[in-house]
């Protein structure tokens, strides 16, 4: 608590998604500290319908080759420096969180832990965002490729629902506007 620096308003308003990185390690103690927070998330029967895959040690390189072989196929034909400037998008968050959320057979549940995992997502996201960390949540196909779900051990019955780069940055983006409260809501029985 002695920690937090913004409000939550100020972290809700404030926080924008990072999707240029400048390349500095995430520290895993403080990736691990903002998930302990994060996990007081809403969720329903307290199920807490989540799991994560890290990478922001020295493991990293390693999952940078597996992005690179899903998403760059004929990489090897590329010179290094093309490789390295397509790689790049990869390469300059400072860590990785995957997250991963049980396929529950019954809709109503599966729907409640999809939401539940994405309060807990927003929460690793302004927590972050508290500590100086950028995050964007990104949902590229390669989440459901086999070799990738292999690679991670995505069990049978599990998806990976979120690719959570983080990391440091040098500039904050604009945020686009959001519609006001009065365009959005109708009230009841008028
Ligand atoms: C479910 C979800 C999926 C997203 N997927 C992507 C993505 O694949 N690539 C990306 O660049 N941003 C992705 N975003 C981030 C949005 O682009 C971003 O939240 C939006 O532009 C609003 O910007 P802000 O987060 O800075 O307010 C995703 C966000 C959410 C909630």
């Amino acid at each position: 608590m002695s920690e937090q620096i913004l409000s939550v308003r100020d972290a809700i308003m404030q926080r924008r998604s990072i999707k240029k990185f400048n390349g500095q390690p995430v520290e895993r103690e403080d990736l691990m500290a903002i998930i302990d927070d994060a996990v007081w998330a809403p969720n329903h029967g307290n199920r807490e319908p989540w799991r994560l895959v890290v990478a922001c040690g020295k493991e990293i390189v390693d999952l940078h080759h597996l992005l690179r072989d899903l998403t760059i196929p004929k990489w090897q034909e590329l010179s290094s420096e093309d490789l390295a400037k397509q790689m790049m998008k990869f390469t300059l968050p400072g860590g990785y969180a995957f997250v991963i959320v049980p396929e529950d057979a019954r809709q109503k549940e599966r729907l409640e832990d999809y939401a539940a995992a994405s309060t807990f997502i927003q929460n690793i996201q302004l927590l972050a965002w508290d500590r100086g960390i950028g995050s964007c949540w990104k949902t590229p196909a390669f989440l459901d490729n086999p070799k990738f779900r292999e690679a991670l051990k995505v069990q049978p019955g599990e998806r990976v629902i979120a690719m959570l780069q983080v990391g440091y940055f040098d500039e904050v983006p604009k945020g686009r506007e959001r519609k006001q409260a009065a365009e959005i809501v109708t009230v009841f029985g008028e």
